[in-house]
Protein backbone atom coordinates (compact mmCIF):
# COMPACT_ATOMS: atom_id res chain seq x y z
CA UNK A 1 0.00 0.00 0.00
CA UNK A 2 1.40 3.43 -0.74
CA UNK A 3 -0.33 6.24 0.94
CA UNK A 4 2.44 9.02 -0.67
CA UNK A 5 1.17 11.05 -3.50
CA UNK A 6 3.14 11.23 -6.84
CA UNK A 7 5.91 14.04 -7.64
CA UNK A 8 2.77 15.14 -10.37
CA UNK A 9 -0.19 14.45 -7.76
CA UNK A 10 1.96 16.92 -5.50
CA UNK A 11 2.70 19.84 -8.14
CA UNK A 12 -1.41 19.96 -8.82
CA UNK A 13 -1.83 20.22 -5.10
CA UNK A 14 0.14 22.83 -4.55
CA UNK A 15 -1.58 24.56 -8.05
CA UNK A 16 -4.14 24.27 -6.54
CA UNK A 17 -3.92 25.29 -2.73
CA UNK A 18 -2.10 28.57 -4.83
CA UNK A 19 -5.04 29.57 -7.00
CA UNK A 20 -7.42 29.13 -4.05
CA UNK A 21 -5.14 31.25 -1.34
CA UNK A 22 -4.80 34.10 -4.12
CA UNK A 23 -7.31 33.67 -6.52
CA UNK A 24 -10.19 32.24 -4.44
CA UNK A 25 -9.74 33.92 -1.22
CA UNK A 26 -9.86 37.77 -1.77
CA UNK A 27 -13.56 38.52 -2.66
CA UNK A 28 -14.72 35.00 -1.39
CA UNK A 29 -17.11 36.77 1.76
CA UNK A 30 -18.39 39.46 -0.87
CA UNK A 31 -19.41 36.31 -3.37
CA UNK A 32 -21.19 35.15 -0.75
CA UNK A 33 -22.92 37.99 0.51
CA UNK A 34 -24.10 39.23 -2.67
CA UNK A 35 -24.71 35.34 -4.12
CA UNK A 36 -22.49 36.57 -6.77
CA UNK A 37 -21.23 33.56 -9.19
CA UNK A 38 -17.31 33.29 -9.33
CA UNK A 39 -17.38 33.99 -13.48
CA UNK A 40 -13.58 34.82 -13.52
CA UNK A 41 -12.23 32.36 -11.27
CA UNK A 42 -13.87 29.91 -12.86
CA UNK A 43 -12.41 31.21 -16.49
CA UNK A 44 -8.96 31.26 -14.61
CA UNK A 45 -9.84 27.66 -13.54
CA UNK A 46 -10.64 26.57 -16.97
CA UNK A 47 -7.46 28.24 -17.83
CA UNK A 48 -5.24 25.67 -15.54
CA UNK A 49 -7.48 23.03 -16.45
CA UNK A 50 -9.52 22.18 -13.47
CA UNK A 51 -12.27 21.64 -15.77
CA UNK A 52 -11.61 18.73 -17.53
CA UNK A 53 -9.26 17.18 -15.66
CA UNK A 54 -9.89 13.41 -16.35
CA UNK A 55 -11.05 13.59 -19.99
CA UNK A 56 -8.49 12.96 -22.53
CA UNK A 57 -6.00 15.38 -23.53
CA UNK A 58 -7.43 14.61 -27.31
CA UNK A 59 -10.60 16.16 -25.95
CA UNK A 60 -9.33 19.21 -24.41
CA UNK A 61 -8.63 17.42 -21.09
CA UNK A 62 -5.80 17.28 -18.73
CA UNK A 63 -5.50 13.54 -18.86
CA UNK A 64 -5.65 12.92 -14.91
CA UNK A 65 -6.32 10.65 -12.20
CA UNK A 66 -9.64 10.74 -10.17
CA UNK A 67 -6.89 11.57 -7.38
CA UNK A 68 -5.56 14.79 -8.74
CA UNK A 69 -9.10 15.50 -8.83
CA UNK A 70 -9.93 15.00 -5.36
CA UNK A 71 -6.38 16.93 -4.35
CA UNK A 72 -7.75 19.76 -6.56
CA UNK A 73 -11.64 19.60 -5.16
CA UNK A 74 -9.93 19.72 -1.27
CA UNK A 75 -7.95 22.79 -1.87
CA UNK A 76 -10.43 24.91 -4.03
CA UNK A 77 -12.93 23.53 -1.00
CA UNK A 78 -10.57 24.59 1.55
CA UNK A 79 -11.48 28.66 0.12
CA UNK A 80 -14.99 28.51 -1.89
CA UNK A 81 -17.12 25.92 -2.29
CA UNK A 82 -19.25 28.02 -4.41
CA UNK A 83 -16.02 28.25 -7.04
CA UNK A 84 -15.75 24.11 -6.26
CA UNK A 85 -18.81 22.90 -7.12
CA UNK A 86 -18.64 24.32 -10.27
CA UNK A 87 -15.45 21.80 -10.80
CA UNK A 88 -17.00 19.05 -9.33
CA UNK A 89 -19.96 19.08 -11.72
CA UNK A 90 -18.44 20.04 -14.86
CA UNK A 91 -16.16 17.39 -14.31
CA UNK A 92 -17.72 14.62 -12.64
CA UNK A 93 -21.47 15.03 -14.14
CA UNK A 94 -20.66 16.44 -17.10
CA UNK A 95 -17.69 15.78 -18.63
CA UNK A 96 -17.46 11.97 -17.42
CA UNK A 97 -20.81 11.42 -18.40
CA UNK A 98 -20.16 12.57 -22.34
CA UNK A 99 -16.72 10.90 -22.74
CA UNK A 100 -18.09 7.75 -21.28
CA UNK A 101 -21.29 7.42 -22.92
CA UNK A 102 -21.59 9.66 -25.65
CA UNK A 103 -21.14 9.20 -29.17
CA UNK A 104 -17.72 10.57 -30.99
CA UNK A 105 -19.61 13.28 -32.78
CA UNK A 106 -21.30 14.13 -29.71
CA UNK A 107 -17.42 14.13 -28.06
CA UNK A 108 -16.43 16.68 -30.81
CA UNK A 109 -19.39 18.87 -30.43
CA UNK A 110 -19.73 19.74 -26.89
CA UNK A 111 -16.99 17.53 -24.80
CA UNK A 112 -14.53 19.25 -25.64
CA UNK A 113 -15.28 23.33 -25.30
CA UNK A 114 -16.52 21.68 -22.02
CA UNK A 115 -13.24 20.05 -21.18
CA UNK A 116 -11.10 23.14 -22.33
CA UNK A 117 -12.78 25.30 -19.74
CA UNK A 118 -14.49 26.93 -22.71
CA UNK A 119 -18.29 26.44 -21.60
CA UNK A 120 -19.23 24.81 -18.67
CA UNK A 121 -22.12 22.35 -18.45
CA UNK A 122 -25.12 21.20 -15.89
CA UNK A 123 -26.45 18.05 -15.19
CA UNK A 124 -30.70 18.00 -14.78
CA UNK A 125 -31.71 15.02 -12.92
CA UNK A 126 -33.60 16.65 -9.80
CA UNK A 127 -37.38 17.45 -10.11
CA UNK A 128 -40.22 19.02 -7.80
CA UNK A 129 -41.23 15.42 -6.99
CA UNK A 130 -38.14 13.69 -8.06
CA UNK A 131 -35.07 14.39 -5.99
CA UNK A 132 -33.58 11.76 -4.21
CA UNK A 133 -36.73 9.11 -5.88
CA UNK A 134 -34.98 9.44 -8.82
CA UNK A 135 -36.56 7.08 -11.16
CA UNK A 136 -40.04 9.21 -11.13
CA UNK A 137 -39.44 11.76 -13.53
CA UNK A 138 -42.07 13.90 -14.76
CA UNK A 139 -40.11 15.11 -17.61
CA UNK A 140 -41.34 13.91 -20.61
CA UNK A 141 -39.41 12.94 -23.88
CA UNK A 142 -41.55 12.34 -26.66
CA UNK A 143 -40.16 10.93 -29.83
CA UNK A 144 -41.20 12.25 -32.48
CA UNK A 145 -39.18 10.21 -35.14
CA UNK A 146 -36.62 12.96 -35.96
CA UNK A 147 -36.28 14.65 -32.42
CA UNK A 148 -37.64 14.11 -28.84
CA UNK A 149 -40.17 16.98 -27.70
CA UNK A 150 -39.48 17.68 -24.00
CA UNK A 151 -41.57 18.97 -21.35
CA UNK A 152 -41.41 19.29 -17.44
CA UNK A 153 -39.15 21.14 -14.89
CA UNK A 154 -36.01 20.55 -13.15
CA UNK A 155 -34.96 21.89 -10.06
CA UNK A 156 -31.65 22.85 -8.58
CA UNK A 157 -29.80 23.40 -11.36
CA UNK A 158 -26.00 23.86 -10.43
CA UNK A 159 -24.89 25.96 -12.87
CA UNK A 160 -27.92 26.63 -13.91
CA UNK A 161 -27.59 30.29 -15.82
CA UNK A 162 -24.12 29.77 -16.66
CA UNK A 163 -24.50 26.48 -18.03
CA UNK A 164 -24.20 26.15 -22.36
CA UNK A 165 -24.91 22.60 -22.55
CA UNK A 166 -27.18 21.11 -20.30
CA UNK A 167 -27.56 17.09 -19.48
CA UNK A 168 -31.46 16.58 -19.43
CA UNK A 169 -32.81 13.18 -18.03
CA UNK A 170 -36.82 12.91 -18.80
CA UNK A 171 -39.03 9.94 -19.69
CA UNK A 172 -39.56 8.78 -22.84
CA UNK A 173 -41.71 5.27 -22.23
CA UNK A 174 -43.59 5.70 -18.96
CA UNK A 175 -45.27 2.03 -18.64
CA UNK A 176 -41.63 0.83 -19.09
CA UNK A 177 -40.84 2.79 -15.94
CA UNK A 178 -37.08 3.33 -15.22
CA UNK A 179 -35.94 1.54 -18.06
CA UNK A 180 -38.01 4.17 -20.67
CA UNK A 181 -35.73 6.76 -19.26
CA UNK A 182 -33.71 9.15 -21.80
CA UNK A 183 -30.84 11.76 -21.21
CA UNK A 184 -30.51 13.96 -23.92
CA UNK A 185 -28.32 16.98 -24.34
CA UNK A 186 -29.55 19.97 -24.65
CA UNK A 187 -28.06 23.53 -25.26
CA UNK A 188 -28.90 27.21 -23.73
CA UNK A 189 -31.08 28.63 -26.06
CA UNK A 190 -33.04 26.31 -27.49
CA UNK A 191 -36.84 27.55 -28.01
CA UNK A 192 -38.80 26.30 -25.33
CA UNK A 193 -36.15 26.36 -22.54
CA UNK A 194 -36.30 28.88 -20.38
CA UNK A 195 -34.26 29.42 -17.03
CA UNK A 196 -36.02 30.27 -13.50
CA UNK A 197 -34.56 32.98 -10.78
CA UNK A 198 -31.57 32.07 -9.19
CA UNK A 199 -32.31 30.50 -5.59
CA UNK A 200 -31.86 32.13 -2.30
CA UNK A 201 -29.75 29.45 -0.53
CA UNK A 202 -28.18 29.58 2.80
CA UNK A 203 -24.95 28.08 1.43
CA UNK A 204 -22.82 27.79 -1.88
CA UNK A 205 -24.51 31.10 -2.54
CA UNK A 206 -22.12 31.80 -4.96
CA UNK A 207 -23.13 28.72 -7.36
CA UNK A 208 -25.56 28.98 -9.60
CA UNK A 209 -29.00 27.37 -9.04
CA UNK A 210 -31.89 27.65 -10.94
CA UNK A 211 -35.26 25.55 -12.13
CA UNK A 212 -35.39 25.01 -15.71
CA UNK A 213 -38.41 24.62 -17.48
CA UNK A 214 -38.82 23.00 -20.87
CA UNK A 215 -41.61 23.84 -22.52
CA UNK A 216 -42.24 21.92 -26.48
CA UNK A 217 -38.23 22.13 -26.45
CA UNK A 218 -37.19 20.05 -29.93
CA UNK A 219 -34.00 17.87 -29.00
CA UNK A 220 -32.25 16.54 -32.06
CA UNK A 221 -32.25 12.57 -32.30
CA UNK A 222 -28.90 12.59 -32.29
CA UNK A 223 -28.69 14.58 -28.86
CA UNK A 224 -29.75 11.22 -26.82
CA UNK A 225 -27.07 10.02 -24.94
CA UNK A 226 -26.57 6.21 -25.14
CA UNK A 227 -29.30 3.52 -26.45
CA UNK A 228 -33.08 4.80 -25.79
CA UNK A 229 -33.85 4.03 -22.14
CA UNK A 230 -30.06 4.02 -20.99
CA UNK A 231 -30.95 7.56 -19.37
CA UNK A 232 -31.26 6.15 -15.70
CA UNK A 233 -28.00 3.98 -15.50
CA UNK A 234 -26.43 7.04 -17.22
CA UNK A 235 -27.71 9.12 -14.26
CA UNK A 236 -26.40 6.54 -11.79
CA UNK A 237 -23.05 5.73 -12.99
CA UNK A 238 -22.58 9.03 -13.27
CA UNK A 239 -23.36 10.06 -9.92
CA UNK A 240 -21.26 7.43 -8.38
CA UNK A 241 -18.28 9.70 -9.07
CA UNK A 242 -20.05 12.80 -8.65
CA UNK A 243 -19.93 11.51 -5.24
CA UNK A 244 -16.08 10.97 -4.73
CA UNK A 245 -16.08 14.80 -6.24
CA UNK A 246 -18.71 16.15 -3.85
CA UNK A 247 -16.60 13.84 -0.50
CA UNK A 248 -13.44 15.78 -1.77
CA UNK A 249 -15.33 18.84 -1.56
CA UNK A 250 -16.09 17.78 1.76
CA UNK A 251 -13.32 17.41 2.91
CA UNK A 252 -12.16 20.25 1.74
CA UNK A 253 -14.61 22.46 3.29
CA UNK A 254 -13.55 20.74 6.82
CA UNK A 255 -9.97 21.22 6.07
CA UNK A 256 -10.24 24.66 5.23
CA UNK A 257 -12.40 25.13 8.87
CA UNK A 258 -9.31 23.17 10.41
CA UNK A 259 -6.51 25.02 9.04
CA UNK A 260 -8.22 28.60 10.21
CA UNK A 261 -9.31 27.03 13.33
CA UNK A 262 -5.91 26.05 14.14
CA UNK A 263 -3.82 29.09 13.37
CA UNK A 264 -6.70 31.31 15.12
CA UNK A 265 -6.18 28.92 18.31
CA UNK A 266 -2.34 29.13 18.56
CA UNK A 267 -2.98 33.00 18.10
CA UNK A 268 -5.73 33.53 20.71
CA UNK A 269 -4.55 34.34 23.71
CA UNK A 270 -6.92 33.65 27.14
CA UNK A 271 -6.02 33.26 30.95
CA UNK A 272 -2.46 34.19 29.51
CA UNK A 273 -1.57 31.39 27.13
CA UNK A 274 -2.67 30.76 23.70
CA UNK A 275 -6.54 29.11 23.60
CA UNK A 276 -4.57 26.17 22.14
CA UNK A 277 -3.05 25.22 25.14
CA UNK A 278 -5.68 24.63 26.93
CA UNK A 279 -6.82 21.01 26.50
CA UNK A 280 -10.34 21.93 26.07
CA UNK A 281 -9.46 23.27 22.78
CA UNK A 282 -6.09 21.23 22.09
CA UNK A 283 -8.56 18.01 21.91
CA UNK A 284 -11.27 19.58 20.14
CA UNK A 285 -7.81 20.25 17.64
CA UNK A 286 -7.15 16.16 18.14
CA UNK A 287 -10.83 14.99 16.84
CA UNK A 288 -11.16 17.47 14.07
CA UNK A 289 -7.34 16.19 12.59
CA UNK A 290 -8.34 12.83 13.00
CA UNK A 291 -11.70 12.83 11.32
CA UNK A 292 -10.59 14.96 8.76
CA UNK A 293 -7.61 12.53 8.25
CA UNK A 294 -9.68 9.46 7.99
CA UNK A 295 -11.98 10.96 5.47
CA UNK A 296 -9.21 12.14 3.65
CA UNK A 297 -8.68 8.19 3.27
CA UNK A 298 -11.93 7.51 2.46
CA UNK A 299 -11.88 10.15 -0.49
CA UNK A 300 -8.61 8.84 -1.83
CA UNK A 301 -9.26 5.08 -1.59
CA UNK A 302 -12.60 5.65 -3.44
CA UNK A 303 -10.52 7.42 -6.49
CA UNK A 304 -7.61 4.96 -6.65
CA UNK A 305 -10.34 2.49 -6.92
CA UNK A 306 -11.68 4.77 -10.22
CA UNK A 307 -8.32 4.87 -11.14
CA UNK A 308 -8.07 1.11 -11.06
CA UNK A 309 -10.77 0.43 -12.92
CA UNK A 310 -12.46 -0.67 -9.76
CA UNK A 311 -15.77 -1.10 -8.38
CA UNK A 312 -16.44 2.33 -6.63
CA UNK A 313 -19.76 2.27 -5.79
CA UNK A 314 -19.62 1.56 -2.38
CA UNK A 315 -16.75 3.29 -1.53
CA UNK A 316 -17.90 6.31 -3.21
CA UNK A 317 -21.10 6.62 -1.34
CA UNK A 318 -19.33 5.90 2.07
CA UNK A 319 -16.74 8.44 1.13
CA UNK A 320 -19.39 10.78 0.86
CA UNK A 321 -21.65 10.02 3.80
CA UNK A 322 -18.18 10.18 6.10
CA UNK A 323 -17.12 13.19 5.06
CA UNK A 324 -19.98 15.77 4.81
CA UNK A 325 -20.91 14.39 8.25
CA UNK A 326 -17.06 15.42 9.00
CA UNK A 327 -17.46 18.77 7.09
CA UNK A 328 -20.63 19.60 9.05
CA UNK A 329 -19.16 18.58 12.74
CA UNK A 330 -15.85 20.59 11.94
CA UNK A 331 -17.19 23.54 10.89
CA UNK A 332 -19.49 23.26 13.70
CA UNK A 333 -16.16 23.39 16.10
CA UNK A 334 -14.43 25.82 13.86
CA UNK A 335 -17.36 28.29 14.57
CA UNK A 336 -17.10 27.31 18.46
CA UNK A 337 -13.12 27.72 18.86
CA UNK A 338 -13.15 31.42 16.91
CA UNK A 339 -15.84 32.21 20.02
CA UNK A 340 -17.34 35.54 18.96
CA UNK A 341 -15.43 35.80 15.91
CA UNK A 342 -16.64 32.61 14.53
CA UNK A 343 -19.85 34.33 14.16
CA UNK A 344 -18.98 37.14 11.47
CA UNK A 345 -18.81 36.55 8.41
CA UNK A 346 -14.77 38.06 8.04
CA UNK A 347 -13.63 35.17 9.76
CA UNK A 348 -14.43 32.83 7.08
CA UNK A 349 -15.76 30.04 9.48
CA UNK A 350 -19.38 30.62 9.60
CA UNK A 351 -19.18 30.37 5.75
CA UNK A 352 -17.85 27.50 5.59
CA UNK A 353 -20.36 25.86 8.25
CA UNK A 354 -23.32 26.98 6.07
CA UNK A 355 -21.28 25.68 2.38
CA UNK A 356 -20.82 21.96 4.61
CA UNK A 357 -24.66 21.39 4.87
CA UNK A 358 -24.78 21.27 1.22
CA UNK A 359 -22.55 18.16 0.68
CA UNK A 360 -25.01 16.14 3.26
CA UNK A 361 -27.68 16.92 0.97
CA UNK A 362 -26.61 17.36 -2.96
CA UNK A 363 -25.77 13.87 -5.35
CA UNK A 364 -27.69 12.52 -2.86
CA UNK A 365 -28.59 12.79 0.88
CA UNK A 366 -27.14 11.48 3.49
CA UNK A 367 -30.16 8.87 3.19
CA UNK A 368 -29.56 7.91 0.12
CA UNK A 369 -25.73 6.93 0.93
CA UNK A 370 -26.92 5.01 4.09
CA UNK A 371 -29.36 3.11 1.07
CA UNK A 372 -26.40 2.30 -1.37
CA UNK A 373 -24.12 1.28 1.60
CA UNK A 374 -26.55 -1.32 2.91
CA UNK A 375 -27.64 -2.18 -0.28
CA UNK A 376 -24.35 -2.91 -1.48
CA UNK A 377 -23.04 -4.56 1.69
CA UNK A 378 -25.98 -7.12 2.23
CA UNK A 379 -26.63 -7.95 -1.37
N1 LIG B 1 -25.05 1.82 -11.46
C1 LIG B 1 -25.75 1.23 -12.46
N2 LIG B 1 -27.05 0.93 -12.35
C2 LIG B 1 -27.67 1.27 -11.21
C3 LIG B 1 -27.02 1.91 -10.15
C4 LIG B 1 -25.65 2.19 -10.31
N3 LIG B 1 -24.94 2.79 -9.34
N4 LIG B 1 -27.90 2.13 -9.15
C5 LIG B 1 -29.07 1.64 -9.59
N5 LIG B 1 -28.92 1.13 -10.81
C6 LIG B 1 -29.91 0.46 -11.64
C7 LIG B 1 -30.38 -0.83 -10.99
O1 LIG B 1 -29.53 -1.90 -11.33
C8 LIG B 1 -31.75 -0.99 -11.59
O2 LIG B 1 -31.64 -1.47 -12.91
P1 LIG B 1 -32.34 -2.84 -13.36
O3 LIG B 1 -33.81 -2.66 -13.13
O4 LIG B 1 -31.97 -2.98 -14.79
O5 LIG B 1 -31.77 -3.90 -12.49
C9 LIG B 1 -32.22 0.45 -11.72
O6 LIG B 1 -31.07 1.25 -11.75
C10 LIG B 1 -33.13 0.88 -10.60
O7 LIG B 1 -32.40 0.69 -9.42
P2 LIG B 1 -33.10 0.59 -8.03
O8 LIG B 1 -34.22 -0.41 -8.07
O9 LIG B 1 -32.01 0.37 -7.03
O10 LIG B 1 -33.75 2.03 -7.90
P3 LIG B 1 -34.30 2.74 -6.61
O11 LIG B 1 -35.26 3.74 -7.06
O12 LIG B 1 -34.71 1.77 -5.57
O13 LIG B 1 -33.01 3.45 -5.97
C11 LIG B 1 -31.40 5.21 -5.85
C12 LIG B 1 -32.05 4.11 -6.68
C13 LIG B 1 -30.04 4.73 -5.39
C14 LIG B 1 -32.20 5.65 -4.63
C15 LIG B 1 -31.30 6.33 -6.85
O14 LIG B 1 -32.59 6.77 -7.23
C16 LIG B 1 -30.49 7.50 -6.38
O15 LIG B 1 -29.28 7.47 -6.40
N6 LIG B 1 -31.17 8.59 -5.95
C17 LIG B 1 -30.53 9.81 -5.61
C18 LIG B 1 -30.47 10.71 -6.80
C19 LIG B 1 -29.55 11.86 -6.60
O16 LIG B 1 -28.40 11.68 -6.26
N7 LIG B 1 -30.06 13.05 -6.88
C20 LIG B 1 -29.25 14.22 -6.83
C21 LIG B 1 -29.38 14.95 -8.11
S1 LIG B 1 -27.97 15.39 -8.98
C22 LIG B 1 -27.28 16.73 -8.25
O17 LIG B 1 -27.42 16.97 -7.10
C23 LIG B 1 -26.47 17.52 -9.23
C24 LIG B 1 -26.08 18.89 -8.91
O18 LIG B 1 -26.37 19.82 -9.69
C25 LIG B 1 -25.17 19.17 -7.77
Amino acid sequence: MHFELSEEQQMIKQAARDFAQNELKPGVIERDEHQKFPAEQVKSMGELGFLGMMVDPKYNGGGMDTVSYTLVMEELSKVDASASVVVSVNNSLVCYGLEKYGTEEQKEKYLKPLASGAQIGAFCLSEPEAGSDATSQQTTAEDKGDYYLLNGTKNWITNGSTASTYLVIAQTHKELKHKGINAFIVEKGTPGFTIGPKENKLGIRGSDTHSLMFNDVKVPKENRIGEDGFGFKFAMKTLEGGRIGIAAQALGIAAGAYELALAYAKERKSFGKPIADHQAIAFKLADMATQIEAARLLVHKAAWLKDQGLSYTLEGSMAKLFASKVAMDVTVEAVQIHGGYGFVKEYHVERLMRDAKITQIYEGTSEIQKLVISRSILA
